[in-house]
């Protein structure tokens, strides 16, 4: 499309203590254009990232903007030079309301310095609005759904007009209607000349949006090829360095008795949730976003107050009012919000993992066995390929997909009976895609009780035996795994919200 790129990274490296995260990593990006960033997870994109947008320094290497040196001192100086970034991980405060998250720092003001609310409230809706979204500008962030705030985030990136916008796993919270929103916005952006870096671990997004990608594996550059040239085995092979096969393996374990059931939850959000488990068997909630698939599971965890209904486990009643008592009685829960609910980021990767089962890790004495906190975390780390320098590393400095094994660790740790996995590989790359389910597959085989909730269709198809469909907080019928597929889901997905037009 167009001749030379607008922006240019050349050579750059980076390190972090014990960890080479970039080594000689060169990136072009064309105005009207959209290049796709792909990597394995911790092959060093989001890294790259932040060095373009004035979050890290880089230890060397070239940045050349517009014909000129790029050296931003942080990130308002990036900002203000046209490089917006919107990051895998959501950066809002909750307690402000969704205009104020998106003009921070830039607050129109009077001429007494107060900041002009109307007119800032009325600019944040314009920008949601181009999004699709209804969510009002003076609501509190703290009120809104995983995918709302992420529409927030791209706002704000939207209204700092910027020439290069950066979007780091943008779709991974959104419904597919969001998603199309988006889209239409990317095209817009590109007709209007802007460049967009775009990265993803849902390689279909690469050839709805991109015209070229980069491709990265282990801190070095791989790759640069128009999209038109790649298919999903190609950039697979090219991330990997070795094609993939049979992306959800099975499992040829036999289920056995019901252990868990769940009769007429009910709540403000559920309304006659009724269901059972057999041990050894995966049973997958799929729904559309909001149809209350991640309420089921709260209720049963013990974090949203229930109205009505029972749960058992092994024919015995289970009272459940927090999630301490869940996990005491053998239920665990991983949460599709790593950040917010699954993990305290600021904790190293060991105290993390062994926080659910504190008990397990004292001695006689009551004091925590720091050895076995070690040796276990060790075996998760393994068990899961955490890429990290080791247990005391810190989750936050982990890439996105390395955290949310931690969390998915952080729910085994407790060797549960039930185990309810809410968006589990969110943000995951391939390789490790497969890696997760092969453990979903052990621990069926060792007759655990899975549910797993996913919006990602193949997923929950590939890998459950059978599937309850909700709509609008009920059950709106169940497939078994053999005989799903995206059609008769989506079917019953839409079913019960046709019924209340
Ligand atoms: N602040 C930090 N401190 C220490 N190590 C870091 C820091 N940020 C990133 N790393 C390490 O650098 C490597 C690259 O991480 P990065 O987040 O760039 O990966 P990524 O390609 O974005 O992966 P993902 O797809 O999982 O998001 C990883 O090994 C990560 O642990
Ligand atoms: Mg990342």
């Amino acid at each position: 499309m167009s001749g030379s790129p607008v922006l240019q990274m050349k050579n750059i490296c980076k390190s972090f203590p014990g960890v080479k995260a970039l080594d000689n990593v060169s990136l072009n990006i064309y105005s009207g254009e959209s290049m796709a960033l792909l990597g394995e997870n911790g092959a060093g994109k989001s890294t790259l990232m932040k060095i373009l947008s004035g979050v890290y320094t880089k230890d060397s290497g070239e940045m050349i903007f517009k014909s000129k040196p790029h050296t931003p001192k942080d990130p308002k100086d990036a900002m203000n030079k046209g490089i917006a970034i919107i990051h895998q991980e959501l950066n809002l405060i909750p307690e402000l309301t969704v205009a104020e998250n998106i003009f921070i720092g830039r607050e129109p003001v009077n001429a007494f310095l107060k900041v002009k609310y109307s007119q800032m409230n009325a600019e944040a809706k314009r920008y949601l609005e181009q999004l699709g979204e209804k969510t009002s500008p003076t609501a509190k962030v703290s009120s809104l759904s995983v995918g709302q705030a992420q529409m927030v985030e791209i706002a704000k990136a939207l209204s700092m007009n910027a020439e290069v916008i950066i979007m780091d796993e943008p779709t991974d919270a959104l419904t597919d209607v969001e998603t199309e929103n988006l889209y239409k916005v990317i095209r817009s952006l590109k007709a209007e000349g802007k460049a967009l870096v775009y990265i993803s671990h849902k390689l279909s997004e690469v050839f709805d949006v991109c015209d070229r990608a980069t491709i990265l594996r282990d801190g070095t550059f791989v790759d640069e090829k128009p999209v038109s040239e790649l298919d999903e085995e190609k950039i697979i092979q090219l991330m990997v360095g070795r094609p993939i096969s049979d992306r959800y393996p099975k499992c040829d374990c036999k289920a056995g008795d019901v252990v868990f059931t769940a009769e007429g939850l009910t709540n403000s959000r559920i309304t006659d949730v009724s269901f059972s488990i057999r041990s050894g068997e995966v049973v997958g909630i799929a729904g559309l976003m909001g149809s209350g698939r991640s309420e089921v599971a709260k209720s049963i965890f013990g974090e949203m107050p229930l109205k009505k209904g029972k749960i058992s486990l092994a024919g015995k009643e289970l009272r459940i009012n927090h999630p301490s008592e869940a996990i005491k009685n053998g239920i665990s829960y991983v949460s599709e919000d790593r950040k917010q609910l699954g993990l305290i980021i600021g904790m190293t990767i060991k105290e993390n993992i062994t926080l659910p089962a504190l008990k397990k890790f004292q001695t006689a004495l009551s004091k925590i066995s720091f050895g076995r906190e070690e040796e276990v975390s060790k075996e998760y780390i393994d068990m899961m390929s955490i890429k990290t320098t080791g247990p005391s590393q810190r989750v936050v400095d982990l890439s996105g997909g390395n955290q949310q094994k931690v969390a998915i660790a952080k729910g085994l740790v407790t060797a549960p009976k039930v185990l309810i996995l809410d968006e589990p590989t969110r943000g995951v790359d391939v390789g490790a895609k497969k890696e997760i389910y092969e453990q979903i597959n052990l621990l069926k085989a060792k007759g655990m009780s899975i549910i797993l909730i996913s919006s990602e269709m193949p997923e929950v198809i590939g890998m459950s035996d059978r599937i309850l469909v909700m709509s609008a907080g009920r059950i709106a019928g169940e497939v078994s795994g053999a005989e799903a597929t995206q059609e008769n889901i989506m079917k019953l997905a839409i079913s019960n919200i046709k019924n209340a037009v």
